[in-house]
């Protein structure tokens, strides 16, 4: 994989691919509000480093699915003007694609000077299962620039055009999120230090099968929280209440159970949960060990000797990959869990990673200190099919 430095970008237009799906809310004026810009941040020591190279940059990202459809809530427009801010120097909005307004932008465009394009899914070839289709786009983009920098980790599993295909059609490199984020993955996945521990959590058992199975070749311990933990708990003969439980995977959870104990891999469950009578911050609710869980009450976070038992076992570990939160961090009652499991991965002297999305959200939204990680991913889905052992498309382009 070649990366920037290896790129010879003075006086060139250079299209970086960044991941800007940030979350937004109406600021009550009709225009949004970026409520967590770590996404932004993260892109900025490449777009820095080649600012200051005097390249041209053009950034292209998308925000949300809106399926090729134009949308305005879901405009990059918000970001140019974050992204402004935080550079300390304009950034030019482009309101199409790769139409009229792009090509002029970008031909506007003076050395170090920066470029973003509108939500590339508003056009609908972007995310096109046609790969025909999708390379009309890239040709596109592929024409506004002279160089590729691939720095959108949270999209690197997803062959889209802006993604895979244009990569292919220019000189490229991996930015620094990129490498940054790839070098900790393979690390954890090739050679951790020991012990080595996962925590899981998260709502959906079955987004996380993949996972949980690569896992339980190589990790000595797997801690698994958060509404998938019923799927297990139901697993064990236990009786979950009205808490979150997929069924329908009960046979092939027992299957992983079985799985973990040939391989010696310690499972750790949570011993009691905090379960309420509905899905609300105002419900009654009330701790239960987790053999008394009982009919109309849902399980919403792990209990305090959950809280205690999970710390214990990470402890004394030199790898940590957290996925996912212990229970409904956003509500305050039910906060506890993911905080606990948070704070104690801070005290972990090793290697620690928090998956992107949810569990980076959480961080951050609790106020733990996001120092006390190695390494904070901005990927979501792709740091889980990272973990899955999976050949990550744009990544694989990248090498080609
Ligand atoms: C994410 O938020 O995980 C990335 O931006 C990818 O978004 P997607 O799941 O809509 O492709």
């Amino acid at each position: 994989m070649q990366t920037i430095d290896d790129l010879d970008v003075a006086g060139r237009r250079v299209l970086v691919r960044a991941d800007f799906n940030v979350p937004l809310e109406d600021a009550g004026d009709g225009t949004r509000r970026i409520t967590d810009d770590g996404r932004i941040r993260a892109a900025l020591p490449t777009i820095a480093a080649l600012r200051e190279r005097g390249a041209r940059v053009v950034l292209v990202a998308h925000l949300g699915r809106p399926k090729g459809e134009v949308r305005s809530e879901l405009s990059l427009a918000p970001v140019a003007a974050r992204l402004s801010e935080l550079l300390g120097a304009p950034v030019a909005f482009a309101a199409d694609v790769t139409g009229s307004d792009a090509r002029a932008v970008v031909e506007g465009l003076g050395d170090g000077e920066v470029a973003l394009l509108e939500n590339v899914r508003f056009d609908a070839r972007e995310t096109s299962k046609d790969q025909a289709e999708r390379a009309t786009l890239a040709a596109e983009l592929a024409a506004l620039a002279d160089l590729f920098v691939s720095e959108g980790f949270g999209v690197v599993h997803r062959e889209q055009a802006s993604v895979t295909d244009v990569a292919a059609l220019l000189p490229n490199a991996a930015g620094r999120l990129v490498l940054a984020e790839v070098e900790v993955f393979r690390k954890v996945l090739s050679d951790p230090d020991r012990p080595y521990a996962v925590v899981l959590g998260g709502s959906k058992v079955s987004d996380k099968l993949g996972v949980i199975t690569n896992l339980l070749g190589s990790v000595d311990r797997l801690l698994i929280g958060g509404g998938m933990c019923f799927t297990f708990l139901a697993a064990l003969g236990k009786g979950v209440g009205s808490s979150l439980l997929e069924a329908d995977q009960v046979e092939t959870v027992r299957g992983l159970v079985a799985q973990a104990e040939q391989r010696g891999v310690d499972l750790v469950l949570p011993v009691d949960v905090v379960v309420a009578t509905a899905f609300s911050a105002d419900a009654e609710h009330k701790v239960v060990t987790t053999d008394d869980i009982e009919d109309g009450w849902m399980g919403l976070d792990i209990g305090p000797n959950s809280r205690r038992l999970f710390a214990d076992t990470l402890a004394d570990c030199r790898t940590v990959v957290w996925n996912g939160p212990m229970g409904v961090f956003e509500m305050a009652p039910y906060a506890e869990g993911t905080r606990a499991v948070a704070e104690a991965i801070t005290r972990v002297e090793g290697l620690t990673v928090v998956g992107g999305g949810d569990s980076a959200a959480a961080v951050r939204l609790l106020g733990v200190d996001e120092n006390g990680f190695s390494h904070i991913s901005t990927g979501g889905g792709a740091s889980l099919e990272f973990l899955e052992g999976r050949v990550l498309p744009g990544i694989a382009v990248l090498e080609d």
